[in-house]
């Protein structure tokens, strides 16, 4: 039988509380399976950094380097608060994750369920996936400020893009436009951004000549917000560079039924390096401890998981047992209640 060693980060907030119900679907959807589960935790975030002072240490990277796959709940405490103001977990902890572990691909797909309570009156059908850039754009760190704290404070944020980044990221969404309804489309901001822009443009240009069957198209990223509300259904597979694509999928999980749906993964095509499954949402201080956050994001990671780990018949029963529970839900439930309504239609 097969053994997949799996590193779990809970995380802060509502991530313990997600992920507690993604692993129970886990365990519900390969309890009779050939394939097992060797799980180790890994107590990682805001809390672990109050605690400890560490963020991530090159000992929790070789450890968890040495998984086969991760998943993560939501990395982060509230939104100003002083006591993290000199770690920055985002930084220290997740993007180190995605940097070092060439997470270039971050996946995330939405796709409005039937009963999802989307805004939209009418939105038709919903069903694209945003290929993120994640190891470049305005996200590396390449910057710096001078003068901090005077009126003459310099601050600069530089956008970093190769061509050997972009490149590879843009050859996968093609291939996965080729899997799908064979539709790309690029999202910048060309006009302005002129550089980075050309270059997107260019290479997307170049690759499209391999793919001759992709009808391939252009948004800038302001027009792109539009049509995510007015007409979703266009769109099929959408690649974009790390900050645009940040926000448009957050947009993206509005449109299709909240974020509370929103799943992603941290993708390392090449299989150098583990890759990391985790919902599109973060910590949610709000709402954590309550068990009022809707689990269904990180149970939908799982799928993206099994299906990344090729376990295809597995991840579609997840799937379709979200599905299901999508289509019926009434009433509100807490955190654990829907995690157990799904596993209860994957035992039946
Ligand atoms: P957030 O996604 O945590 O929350 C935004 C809103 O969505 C909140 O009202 C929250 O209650 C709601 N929400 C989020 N997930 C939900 C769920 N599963 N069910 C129901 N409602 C849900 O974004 P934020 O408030 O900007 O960030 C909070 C913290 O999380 C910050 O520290 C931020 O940096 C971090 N963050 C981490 C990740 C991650 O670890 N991948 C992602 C985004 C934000
Ligand atoms: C996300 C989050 C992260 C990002 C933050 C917490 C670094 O918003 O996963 O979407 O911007 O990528
Ligand atoms: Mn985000």
């Amino acid at each position: 039988s097969r053994v997949v060693k799996l590193a779990v980060i809970p995380g802060d907030g509502i991530g313990p509380e997600v992920v507690a119900e993604a692993e129970k679907v886990l365990d519900a959807v390969t309890a009779n399976s050939d394939v097992a589960f060797d799980k180790t935790r890994f107590s990682l975030g805001a809390a672990r950094y109050l605690e400890t002072g560490d963020t991530l240490t090159d000992e929790d990277l070789d450890a968890i380097k040495a998984n086969d796959a991760i998943i993560l709940g939501a990395v982060g405490g509230t939104p100003g608060d002083p006591a993290l103001k000199d770690a920055n977990i985002e930084r220290g902890l997740l993007l180190r994750l995605r940097f070092t572990l060439d997470h270039y691909v971050n996946l995330r797909p939405s796709k409005l369920y039937p009963g999802a309570a989307g805004p939209l009156a009418d939105p038709g059908e919903i069903d694209f996936v945003v290929v993120r850039e994640g190891t470049e754009g305005p996200y590396v760190g390449n910057g710096g400020a001078i003068r901090v704290g005077t009126s003459n404070e310099v601050a600069n944020e530089t956008s970093v893009n190769t061509a050997y980044g972009v490149e590879r990221v843009v050859r996968y969404a093609f291939e996965l436009a080729e899997r799908r309804r064979q539709q790309l489309t690029l999202v910048h901001k060309t006009n302005v951004l002129v550089h980075a822009g050309g270059m997107w443009q260019r290479i997307v240009n170049e690759v499209a000549g391999e793919h001759p069957g992709v009808a391939v198209d252009y948004l800038h990223v302001d027009a792109a917000t539009i049509f995510m509300v007015s007409n979703p259904s266009r769109f099929d597979v959408i690649v974009t560079d790390n900050l645009f694509g940040d926000i448009l999928t957050d947009l993206a999980g509005a449109v299709t039924g909240g974020i509370g749906l929103a799943a992603s993964g941290n993708i390392n095509p090449d299989g150098t390096f583990p890759s990391m499954f985790e919902p599109v949402h973060g910590s949610a201080p709000d709402i954590a401890g309550q068990q009022k956050a809707d689990p269904t994001a990180a149970i939908l990671s799982v799928a993206l998981l099994l299906d990344h780990l090729g376990l295809r018949e597995e991840s579609a029963r997840v799937t379709s047992a979200v599905e299901a529970d999508i289509a019926e839900r009434l009433g509100s439930r807490t955190t654990t209640e829907v995690g157990d309504a799904i596993i209860a239609r994957l035992r039946a």
